[in-house]
């Protein structure tokens, strides 16, 4: 019996992807590749709408598969299923799905599986408590090495006005101090050279905790002194909650990776007014100006959105004028996507054809930024984590400042730290060879 597991969105779902692996392999399912899967799970996203059409167009294309294989199961689970009314609106357009799970059901996989097996029935199974019970020692079949992620919290309780996020994740809870603890540990003592923590916003890690016993600077604190020769990242920062405590964390110890990823949204206040983000540009730049004094070379990387509801041309170039005033080492960017049920889709839409100009503009200038600021990588010498073996034989790994570097070198340097001294680059990519002078 072979399972597949198609896995879209953000990072969080690949790593809950990760759980669900551990879930089929417990039921004697094995991983497969090819089309040869007696169960297909799909870990969905709803983050905009751009990602919810593909998803429902994959789904679209399992009826002829499940009609040639009547035994197929078919799950459909994470954020897309947990949505109000989703389930229902699936299980219309798509009968032959068999199992619907919400982002905080994913532990009842293996009991929906087993209902279909035994007793022919159909699982549904969609949030609905918003604050579920933190659940500890979850089991992963891990594929990333030397790379693993960690959970540290579930949830948000932000409800920026355009996001979904809240809605089907639930209210914010966060994971034990000791449990994570213990399981960097062991991750680390088992050869992985790499965590990155997991959370929507990882600066209120610990704001649940009745006692107030810890805090994100000093769950960082805690795992920066783990021994071994490792490194720690975290993903995602929100602007209003990172404070001076952690930066100056992240600036003492050499474990923590000088990288932070910082979602601006906007350059404009009413703009982030609007989206509730509880920021200023001002704050902001104050915030960039402190993470720079205490660390220069740390990376900032951003999530940049176009077309809000009611962005004026003044309020995109209050944008563009903060991108060129900042110079992140990385941003996404978007199209704003109306989402269903969350106050921005009820606001004055602005024309597509404004918002495909605007997200033109900037990702040329950031584009042009990345190019630049690579330049300045040239012709030194950084420590990289040797990652990953590319189809065209080259390896690749990142800087601490999150750079992706290639260079030539065995495989087996996998997992290994090197010195590498950048000789070209071509737009957001590093090119180097391996040198043991720094
Ligand atoms: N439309 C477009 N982008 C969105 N994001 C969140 N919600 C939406 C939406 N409705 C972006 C934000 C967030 C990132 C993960 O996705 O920039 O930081
Ligand atoms: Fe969405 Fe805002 Fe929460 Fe991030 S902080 S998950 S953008 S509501």
């Amino acid at each position: 019996m072979h399972y597949k597991i198609n896995t879209y969105g953000c990072q969080m779902n690949v790593h809950e992807s990760e759980r669900l692996a551990k879930s089929l392999e417990k039921l004697g399912f094995t991983s497969t590749e090819d089309n040869n899967f007696d169960i297909i799970v799909f870990n969905t996203c709803c983050i905009r709408d751009t990602a919810e059409q593909k998803i429902l167009g994959h789904i679209g294309k399992l009826k002829k598969i499940k009609r040639a294989n009547p035994k197929l199961i078919i799950a459909i689970v994470g954020c897309m299923s947990g949505q109000k009314g989703k389930a229902e609106e699936l299980l219309k357009k798509y009968p032959y799905i068999d199992i619907i799970l919400g982002a905080n059901n994913l532990e009842s996989l293996e009991n929906a599986i087993i209902n279909l097996q035994q007793k022919h029935q159909k699982t549904i199974c969609v949030p609905t408590d918003e604050k579920p019970e933190v659940i500890e020692n979850i089991e992963y079949t891990r594929t990333s090495m030397p790379n693993a992620w960690v959970n540290i919290m579930y949830g948000c309780n932000n409800f920026c006005t355009y996001c979904i996020v809240p809605y089907v994740r639930g209210r914010e809870r966060s994971r034990k101090p000791q449990s994570i603890i213990a399981e960097c540990k062991s991750l680390i003592e088992n050869g992985y050279k790499e965590i990155t923590l997991l959370g929507q916003n990882v600066n209120s890690y610990g704001n649940d905790f009745a006692d107030k016993s810890i805090d994100f600077a000093g769950l960082l604190e805690r795992l920066a002194q783990i021994e071994g020769d490792h490194r720690i990242r975290f993903m995602t920062s929100h602007p209003k909650d990172l404070n001076e405590k952690v930066i100056d964390i992240i600036a003492k110890y050499d474990t923590l990776c000088k990288n932070i990823h910082l979602p601006i949204q906007s350059g404009s206040n009413n703009i982030l007014k609007a989206m509730n983000r509880h920021y200023t540009r001002e704050k902001y730049l104050e915030i960039v100006s402190k993470i720079r004094e205490k660390m220069p070379h740390c990376g900032i990387t951003t999530d940049i959105m176009v077309g809000f509801p009611n962005e004026s041309e003044q309020d995109f170039e209050d944008t563009m004028d903060i991108v060129n005033t900042v110079r992140f080492s990385g941003a996404f960017t978007y199209i704003y996507s109306p989402r269903k049920g969350t106050p921005a889709s009820e606001m004055e839409q602005i024309p597509y054809e404004i918002k495909s100009n605007r997200i033109q503009r900037l990702i040329k200038l950031q584009n042009q930024i990345t190019k630049d600021l690579s330049k300045n990588y040239e012709g030194n010498v950084y420590r990289v984590l040797v990652e990953d073996i590319k189809d065209n034989g080259q390896l690749c790994g990142r800087t601490d400042c999150g750079r992706l570097v290639t260079f030539s070198g065995d495989k087996s340097l996998i997992g290994s730290f090197k010195n590498v001294f950048i000789t070209r680059s071509q737009s957001a990519s590093l090119f180097g060879t391996i040198t043991e002078d720094k």
